[in-house]
């Protein structure tokens, strides 16, 4: 039987500790503040933006939205992000993608402040996070990461697949890898003979938002599995990249989905805007 990866329990674990936290800073008068900026009514990412401001409130980190037309332009944006980086009391800012396509994410991320930017996809943080520098890293692989030491999974030497090529996952990723050693593929929509690689993995993780992508046959015994996919049935359930109940008994260790990585992403996004407060 696999050991499941526990992320609502160590996520639990972090806010805590992160509450603590605030308490202290708030002490010294010192509060953070997260600005999320939504564009359009895109109801997963309506869901998402819901969770971090729940997470902010049970943190005590003060959090506030806004909410953009969705034919919002390019400037009218651009105007939101220059005020929010000259604000003195706002000291994270996150703009939840995707965006409409209308709009460049990479100008848009670009025009946030790399000191404000707790989602880490401004490039001066990616460039950081590229050569070993201590920046703000994209929540989603730093979660992964926890996960890792907390399981006290060895990473050192091993030969770990993401399949994902994404600048929110799937790269970042492979920068926290490489960064413990681990001999890192990335494997994406254009990779050929797939599961031959995939089945060489030690440890497979996967972010391409496909329903049981990952099956019995792609996997080797004893694998850790780590699913970051989130997708929604017609019927309404939540399901990860992963069919968990075929594979579940072959892995040594396998997230939940949900309560695998979905709530480590917000644990480490609220850590992040913690780490803001020192770039003021
Ligand atoms: N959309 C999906 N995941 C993320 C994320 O981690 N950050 C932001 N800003 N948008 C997202």
């Amino acid at each position: 039987m696999a050991i499941i990866l526990d992320g609502k329990s160590l996520s639990k674990k972090i806010k805590n500790n992160l509450k603590d936290e605030v308490k202290q800073l708030n002490s010294k008068g010192i509060f953070p503040k997260l600005a999320v900026i939504m564009i359009g009514k895109d109801p997963a990412s309506s869901v998402y933006v819901k969770n971090k401001s729940k997470a902010c409130k049970y943190i005590g980190i003060e959090f506030e939205e806004f909410l953009l037309d969705e034919n919002i332009s390019e400037e009218e944006l651009f105007n939101l992000i220059d005020n929010l980086n000259n604000d003195n009391k706002i000291t994270g800012i996150l703009l939840q993608a995707p965006i409409p396509k209308h709009l460049d994410i990479n100008k848009a991320f670009e025009r946030i402040s790399p000191k404000k930017d707790v989602d880490g996809f401004n490039p001066i943080n990616v460039g950081k996070l590229s050569i070993g520098i201590d920046t703000f890293i994209s929540c989603t692989p730093l979660g992964i990461m926890k996960i890792f030491e907390e399981y006290k999974i060895e990473l050192q030497g091993k030969n770990v697949v993401v399949l994902g090529r994404s600048n929110i996952v799937g790269k970042p990723m492979v920068q926290c890898l490489l960064s413990k050693n681990a001999t890192v593929t990335i494997c994406h929509s254009k990779t050929q003979n797939i599961e031959e690689i995939t089945k060489r993995a030690d440890i497979l993780i996967s972010a391409i938002g496909k329903p049981k992508f990952v099956k019995e046959n792609m996997i080797k015994d004893g694998a850790v599995v780590i699913d970051v996919g989130i997708n929604r049935l017609d019927n309404g359930k939540l399901v990860g990249d992963v069919d968990f109940d075929k594979i579940e008994s072959k892995t040594s260790y396998i997230t939940p989905v949900p309560g695998g990585v979905g709530p480590m992403t917000i644990a480490c996004l609220m850590e992040n805007v913690i780490k803001s407060v020192k770039n003021k």
